[in-house]
């Protein structure tokens, strides 16, 4: 067993590395996920349960014994890239039958058995809380027989089971901290690939930070659909605060909490989260994040639609005022806090007015960044049920032209306005383009690359910016005494 063996891949076309022991002696597994963050951060459980049951993990497919892909069903391109992938992995089988592939996450849970049944594209389907089955699911397989698992849970957290850090720099992590979600925003197919909201216990997750943290990483984010929901009291699935006991409510973490309770492990250890919510992001939280310096300022807080009309449409839960008031509070408790967004074009029964209030939202907050998405009908949603998809493919992609283009004009002049300025940059490894510098993050999350001298990945600089892309802060290093002279 050597390291190559116990490479992964977890992102496409990227080697991942993994040092620790496995005894391999079930043979290889290969792993490739889809998707967001949760998503990642699920393939680090799936490879701890293999890797205990006695699989190694290999990044070539080709030399799989076990292929998983982990999959993504938010929109349907995610869901033909996963199917493209699964036709290629059953070519293999052509020559090697007894190669065993099967598909989690949240394509599995939405096709349940059609990937088997119909489709015969796969051996196992697996759901996003099914994933301790697994080794059960891959003997069924060896005794003939196809297996699935799709029963979602509400409590499963995962929470005592130690990730296999893939993908890893050795510097940043992400910890989950709730699973599913309860909003049921009309467009998304979320709900019902991951089911109901439940909070992972905070003393896991301070567990897991605190080893991370001794293991040299330097920055953790926590993660969940909607972290600013985040509350436990004991377990189970999502209450609200207001309707917990007396009892409950004294012993209940809610997010600004949690957060703390993170923050005070080190000073050294930077947090990140994603992804905050509109409806629920309290003034606490970003009062929590000011007071502690390791606490990134940086939110990424989707607005979806800048027209009340459409996000009542979406059920959101908010509205344009709501969201812009949210936006105001940031400005005021954090001055200079990095602000992203997520941006859907052409909602159903979205007007041309519409589009020109999600547009001028967008002008208004200016923000760092944004991921922006055509809208794409998903089966058994509200939108899908009640609503016609009636934008045409013509308006939808010009409509996303536009607000690509407002978003990349925004980025660029906020890049410009921080040249001269210096920030305190966490350093994730050498940059891509050139292995004479290295790059990191700012706390507002913009990268920031400069020359590499004798600092390594790991290390807090101070980075004084010269030049700028519209993605990236280039500059050097700077002494802090330089700044204050
Ligand atoms: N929980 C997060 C987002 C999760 S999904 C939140 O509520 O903000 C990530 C993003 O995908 C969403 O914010 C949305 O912009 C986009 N998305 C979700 N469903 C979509 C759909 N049917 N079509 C297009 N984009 C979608
Ligand atoms: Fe989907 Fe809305 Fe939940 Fe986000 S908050 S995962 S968009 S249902
Ligand atoms: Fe995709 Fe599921 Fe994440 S649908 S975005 S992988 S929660």
């Amino acid at each position: 067993m050597n390291n190559k063996d116990l490479i992964i891949e977890a992102r496409q076309g990227e080697a991942l590395a993994d040092t620790t022991d496995a005894t391999g002696e079930l043979g290889k597994v290969y792993i490739e996920s889809y998707g967001c963050q949760m998503n990642f951060s699920d393939s680090e459980i799936v490879a701890s349960i293999m890797k205990q049951k006695g699989y190694s993990l290999t990044t070539d497919y080709n030399d799989a014994d076990l292929i998983l892909v982990n999959t993504c069903a938010i929109r349907d391109n995610a869901e033909k890239k996963v199917r493209n992938r699964l036709k290629t992995y059953n070519g293999i089988k052509k020559r090697k039958p007894d190669v065993v592939i099967g598909v989690l996450g949240c394509m599995a849970e939405r096709l349940k058995s059609t990937l088997l049944e119909e489709e015969k594209l796969v051996d196992i389907v697996a759901g996003p809380d099914a994933y301790r089955d697994l080794p059960n699911l891959v003997d069924q397989v060896s005794e003939g027989k196809k297996a699935i698992n799709v029963i979602l849970s509400k409590d499963e957290t995962y929470e005592e089971i130690e990730p296999v850090r893939l993908a890893s720099n050795g510097v940043t992590a992400f910890i989950t901290i709730t699973r599913g979600c309860d909003n049921m925003c009309s467009f998304c197919v979320v709900p019902f690939t991951r089911g109901r909201e439940r909070s992972r216990n905070p003393e896991s997750i301070i567990r897991e930070a605190k080893d991370l943290f001794a293991k040299g990483y330097r920055e953790v984010t926590l993660l969940g659909q909607n972290v600013d929901s985040y509350l436990w009291y004991g377990g189970g699935l999502k209450k609200e605060f207001a309707n917990l006991s007396e009892e409950e409510q004294g012993k209940s973490v809610r997010f600004a909490q949690l957060m703390e309770m993170v923050a005070k492990i080190d000073p050294l250890l930077r947090i990140r989260f994603s992804t905050s919510h509109p409806k629920d992001m309290t003034d606490e939280v970003l009062y929590t994040m000011a007071k502690y310096p390791n606490i990134c300022n940086y939110i990424h807080l989707p607005f979806q639609s800048g027209s009340t009309t459409i996000l009542e449409k979406m059920n959101r839960g908010y509205s344009r005022d709501w969201y812009k008031a949210r936006i105001s509070a940031i400005r005021e408790i954090i001055p200079g806090c990095g602000i992203s967004a997520d941006i859907i074009a052409g909602f159903c029964s979205e007007t041309e007015e519409d589009h020109l209030e999600t547009l001028s939202l967008m002008d208004w907050v200016q923000y760092d960044f944004s991921y922006m998405f055509k809208y794409s009908e998903r089966p058994k949603t509200m939108a899908e049920r009640k609503f016609t998809d009636d934008v045409s493919e013509e308006d939808k992609t010009r409509r996303l032209e536009e607000i690509i283009k407002m978003q990349n004009k925004h980025s660029l002049l906020i890049n410009k306005e921080r040249i001269g300025k210096t920030y305190e940059v966490l350093i994730e490894g050498v940059s891509k383009r050139s292995e004479e510098h290295l790059f990191g993050r700012n706390s507002q999350n913009t990268v920031v690359v400069f020359p590499r001298q004798n600092f390594s990945a790991g290390d807090y600089v101070h980075v004084k910016v010269s030049e700028c892309t519209s993605a990236t802060l280039i500059g050097r290093v700077v002494d802090l005494e330089e700044i204050e002279a």
